[in-house]
């Protein structure tokens, strides 16, 4: 579950990392009312879960309490890459003499966790990892021995911190390592961690991903659950009596049988990777008998999901042969008509598969493209996401 950055910056004052003060709001006389008992300037903050909220005008410095009622009224509403903001975050203003940027996370192809460190942070983190990589420092943790304040220090030189806040960066470091353990994350993401004009350090922003495999151990992450944005879809797959779990990616899935389904969710998890981190969007799985009525109301589902980008269908053929599922496939997208508007990777292997691609390939739909492998197919819808 990834986080708002409200809920990130709470996590983070609980663990000790430092913050400053911060209030949610969802209309615009809460924003101006948290701006007060702030006191003095502050910056309104869009809470959507995705990146470069700031470059689409989604973060605005006010400077009084009826300077953040305005900003916080043109900001709600606003919608940036297809979230539409819902709340906003009075947070108090810092005044910025550097920005820099610390990462901790999971990383899946090396199977360790890395810290992430550069001091050249700020809005333009993405063009640093691509255009100059070796300003990012990237440091594998021993998970067992997990991170002292010594290798903090070490990392934190080695990214050429200034020598004046190296060791403040470090203790922030640890204690970043400290909510990433406790809370079970699998990413915690400071971007910008800030040096003010009078010397302290401060964490400005923060993208806090949580392992939902833990939820057992943290009876309180419950609630940081949002309940506005999945459930609807949840509910109406759950009408249509179709096993559908709403996950936080870009790439809809749909596959036959529990088994494929769970791996093809870690096969493109896997593929996006190389397309900046593009992760599946659902868990659906359209079981044995997939008729076209059963395929059209998955892909009906997986297309009104605003997240999705593409879809990947990953059938392999037993009791249901492909065939039946490429004319499945083919039926539900004239159902669908132009409700069916998002590019659709399909791999058919199994029982009858020749007959099957024979189908698709015939029918030529515009949206659909077949690959003959899982791996491939997976790497070209996480492509496909990531445009
Ligand atoms: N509390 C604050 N006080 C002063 N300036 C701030 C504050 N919060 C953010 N800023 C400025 O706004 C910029 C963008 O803010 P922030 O990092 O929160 O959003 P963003 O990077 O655009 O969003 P995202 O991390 O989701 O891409 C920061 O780099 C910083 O310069
Ligand atoms: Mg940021």
């Amino acid at each position: 579950m990834d986080l708002f950055e409200y809920q990130a910056r709470d996590l983070f004052e609980k663990h000790g990392v430092p913050v400053l003060a911060g209030a949610v709001a969802t209309t615009a006389d809460e924003a101006a009312a948290a701006a007060e008992r702030i006191g003095g300037k502050v910056v309104v903050k869009a809470q959507v879960k995705v990146g470069g909220r700031g470059k689409a005008g989604g973060v605005k410095l006010a400077e009084s309490v009826e300077d953040a009622r305005e900003k916080a009224g043109a900001i709600l509403g606003m919608d940036i890459k297809g979230h539409i903001v819902g709340k906003v975050m009075i947070a108090q203003a810092a005044p910025i003499d550097s920005e820099f940027y610390l990462a901790i996370l999971l990383d899946r192809s090396n199977r360790t966790f890395l810290i992430m460190a550069s001091v050249a942070g700020g809005m333009d983190i993405e063009a640093v990892a691509h255009e100059t990589p070796e300003k990012l420092i990237k440091v594998p943790v021993n998970t067992i021995e997990g991170l002292s304040k010594a290798q903090a220090l070490k990392i934190i030189q080695d990214a050429a911190f200034p020598a004046d806040i190296e060791e403040k960066v470090a203790e922030v470091l640890v204690l970043l390592w400290g909510v990433f353990v406790a809370e079970d994350a699998t990413l915690v993401e400071v971007n910008p961690l800030v040096k003010t004009t009078d010397g302290r350090v401060i964490a400005l922003d923060g993208k806090v991903t949580l392992d939902d495999n833990a939820d057992f151990r943290h009876p309180d992450h419950e609630a940081l659950v949002d309940h506005s944005a999945a459930n609807a879809l949840e509910e109406e797959a759950k009408a249509k009596n179709l096993n559908y779990v709403k996950l936080d990616g870009e790439v809809g899935v749909i596959g036959n049988g529990a088994g494929l389904v769970m791996s093809t969710l870690d096969v493109v998890a896997y593929a996006g990777e190389k397309f900046g981190g593009v992760k599946p969007a659902n868990f659906l799985d359209i079981g044995g008998g997939a008729s076209a009525q059963v395929m059209a109301d998955g892909l009906s589902i997986i297309l009104s999901d605003k997240d999705v980008k593409s879809v990947f269908v990953n059938v392999f053929g037993g009791i249901t042969s492909c065939d039946a599922v490429a004319n499945g496939i083919v039926q539900a997208l004239s159902m669908l008509g132009d409700k069916a508007n998002k590019p659709i990777v399909v791999r058919l292997d199994g029982n009858n598969v020749i007959e099957g691609r024979r189908i698709l390939t015939e029918a030529a739909h515009p949206l659909v493209e077949q690959l003959d492998t899982m791996d491939g197919a997976a790497a070209r819808a996480a492509e496909l996401a990531a445009k």
